[in-house]
């Protein structure tokens, strides 16, 4: 029987019609919901789907003879197994036990901090029961911050799944450079960046009726800002609703924050994870990561994208070694740079015998903690800031283990000494505001007309020295004067300088800022000859600059603009941002090199090939401190280039 109590078993004469049936193919429009008795479904844009009965599916699957059909049966299947299962598995999650609980919370305070274990549902299901709630009637938005771009986006893609919407209109996202959102959108899944720049716009972020500032205990910057910010306009907006999320339970510090905002504690529905560690500390703690086997899916917690994409590498080799002798291994990296459909696969589930290492949400079996984070340090005496790997805290290690228990007992593995975790990792993360650059939040506080910045109410103030010191630069490049105010310097200006640091190319842009006013006619003119269609206006600019780099300088017409440029060099140099090359225009085609002795070979044409004697200047971005000081984004220059002047100390001598 179906769920309308009607009778579905089949005669003879029904299994031939759905025989014909199964052989009739529809193709679904786009977008169109499609309703039958039982389920729904609803298709993605660009998705094309021959159709068949449900009873074809179940009755007449043995009757499909090509493959690709009877594929295609079991896929619809999936498909609707899990739009039948997404209603139960919604109340299954350990927040759905506390959903009246916490509407009623929400009615009754403005503030509330929630903590519940990774995977208790907080982020999928609190801005749903918000909707639901009614808090997005008359247009007003839900919003949620990530500190992660990924997580932004494949968590609205689940919700809008959820609610059987196309992801982008009721639910939508936004990340820098994409905003996948729409008039019609009612939960707004976004980076904690995102709401930042928000402030700029709506400084009392009227289109919202409730904020929740999500994953607060990994304390980005940008969250951390979010606090002092979201607590201020929450005075003058007393109908606006707050929510803090945490995995962590140093929630009363939240509380403390938010002038003792009650606490909503969701207990986990966790598993027995048995830890496992070194006995002695790992020289190679990649390949200890690596060779360490077992079955059921795998969580490796790795540094960053060449780590990774490093272990795939080896683990592949591995896998091609061992052949049929071991099982299929499925290896799902992800990182924040990797593309979008990449990143999806981890959340489809493993097929049978197949072992998958990744992030998955659900089914990790196994967890494999190297005990390291990529994490940003500054240093204000230097002003450098580098990417070091650091030792993670003990609150992060337990949460990496945890991810081993969330669907059964589990095990986790640490790449490191018991001795090592009581003793030589910290007890928490220290907060980001207190070991970056502060630069870009001094600018953005100060263009909220925040000028008061040693008194703004930060949970952990950044140590004074970072924010005089940020101060002092931002001085110096003539973004803020003598009392500290913003300037009237051309923002656009400000932060393409600021911006091409962060991409280590303030060599190009510096370049790209010349044309004089009382030639514009002519400099366009000029400056079409030279436009890179692909490239837009600055790779246009920058493809000028280094024609007449080639032309050792030789046209007139652009010493001003030398001048111009050598001028912002110096002040870069003078605050002490890099001028590096990122190389953006004129890279050769890219080539990846195999060093042997004082030679190289390419991998791909297996030439041999050495360092031309005038290239053995190169620029570097950053220096990376793992095992080595290894420069990054490194380029090959000409010495000559260096002569003028004040750049000469830039270079860097092989
Ligand atoms: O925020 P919290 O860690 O408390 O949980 P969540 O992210 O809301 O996840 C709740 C459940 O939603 C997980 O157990 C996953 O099964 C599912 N989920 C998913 O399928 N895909 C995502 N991108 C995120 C969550
Ligand atoms: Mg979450």
């Amino acid at each position: 029987r179906d769920q309308n109590g009607r009778e579905r078993y089949v005669t003879e004469h029904e299994e031939w019609e759905q025989e014909q049936l199964a052989k009739t193919k529809a193709q679904i429009v786009v977008g169109e919901r499609v309703s039958e008795p039982q389920y729904e479904y609803v298709f993605d844009e660009g998705q094309q789907i021959q159709w068949l009965s449900d009873n074809a599916l179940k009755g007449g699957m043995s009757n499909m003879e090509s493959p690709e059909e009877r594929l295609l049966a079991q896929q619809l299947l999936a498909a609707e197994r899990k739009a039948k299962t997404i209603e139960e598995k919604r109340k299954t999650l350990p927040v759905y036990q506390y959903r009246e609980q916490f509407l009623s919370a929400v009615a009754d305070y403005q503030v509330l901090i929630i903590v519940g274990e990774t995977g208790s549902g907080k982020t999928t299901q609190l801005p749903q029961y918000l909707y639901e709630g009614g808090y997005c009637k008359d247009g007003k938005k839900v919003g949620c911050t990530q500190p992660r771009r990924v997580a932004a986006m494949s968590v609205a893609a689940r919700v809008a799944e959820e609610m059987g919407v196309k992801l982008g209109n009721e639910v939508g996202y936004a990340i820098r450079f994409e905003d996948a959102t729409s008039d019609k959108t009612n939960l707004k899944y976004m980076t904690d960046g995102m709401l930042l720049r928000e402030f700029l716009t709506e400084p009392d972020l009227a289109g919202y009726s409730c904020l929740m500032i999500d994953e607060a205990h990994e304390r980005t910057l940008h969250t951390d800002i979010l606090f002092g910010l979201v607590k201020d306009i929450a005075r003058g907006r007393p109908d606006l609703k707050l929510l803090i999320s945490s995995a962590t339970l140093d929630a009363q510090k939240f509380s403390e924050f938010f002038d003792d905002a009650p606490i909503l504690n969701i207990p986990g529905r966790t598993y027995d994870v048995e830890m496992n560690y070194s006995l002695q500390p790992e020289a190679n703690y990649l390949s200890a990561a690596i060779t360490t086997p077992m079955p059921g899916d795998i969580l490796v917690f790795l540094t960053g994208q060449d780590e990774i994409e490093q272990a795939e590498q080896s683990l592949q080799e591995t896998a091609r070694k061992l052949g049929s002798a071991a099982p299929e291994l499925m290896i799902c990296p992800i990182y924040a740079n990797l593309p979008t459909d990449l990143q999806q696969r981890i959340f489809e589930p493993t097929p049978p015998k197949v072992r998958k290492t990744s992030l998955t949400i659900d089914n990790i079996v196994y967890v494999i903690d190297p005990g390291y984070v990529k994490e940003n340090r500054y240093t204000p005496a230097t002003n450098m800031e580098s990417l070091v790997s650091v030792p993670i805290s003990r609150a992060s290690a337990n949460q990496r283990a945890g991810r081993a228990g969330r669907t059964g007992p589990g095990k986790c593995f640490r790449l490191y000494t018991k001795y090592a975790y009581y003793n030589d990792l910290p007890e928490s993360t220290t907060p980001e505001i207190q070991r970056t650059n502060l630069n870009s939040i001094v600018l953005m506080l100060k263009s909220l007309g925040i000028n008061d910045l040693i008194n703004f109410d930060f949970m952990d103030p950044p140590a004074p020295d970072m924010l005089i010191r940020s101060l002092e630069q931002l001085y110096a490049l003539g973004a803020l004067n003598d009392k500290g105010e913003l300037t009237k310097m051309d923002p656009m200006l400000a932060k393409a300088v600021l911006a091409a640091d962060k991409e280590g190319c303030v060599d190009e842009a510096s370049a790209l800022f010349y044309r004089p006013k009382d030639k514009k006619l002519q400099a366009d003119a000029a400056r079409a000859r030279f436009t890179v269609k692909e490239g837009g206006d600055h790779a246009t600019y920058l493809n000028i600059w280094n024609q007449w780099v080639d032309s050792d300088f030789s046209y007139r017409s652009l010493t001003r603009a030398r001048d111009v440029r050598d001028q912002l060099v110096k002040l870069c140099d003078r605050v002490e941002v890099t001028v590096a090359s990122c190389g953006a225009s004129n890279l050769p085609p890219v080539q990846k090199l195999q060093k042997g002795g004082d030679s190289y070979r390419t991998v791909k044409n297996n030439l041999t090939v050495h360092l031309h004697p005038s290239s053995k200047w190169v620029i570097f971005y950053e220096l990376v401190l793992t095992s080595k000081e290894f420069m990054r984004s490194v380029m090959p220059i000409n010495p000559d280039w260096l002569v003028e002047g004040d750049v000469e100390a830039l270079g860097t001598k092989l």
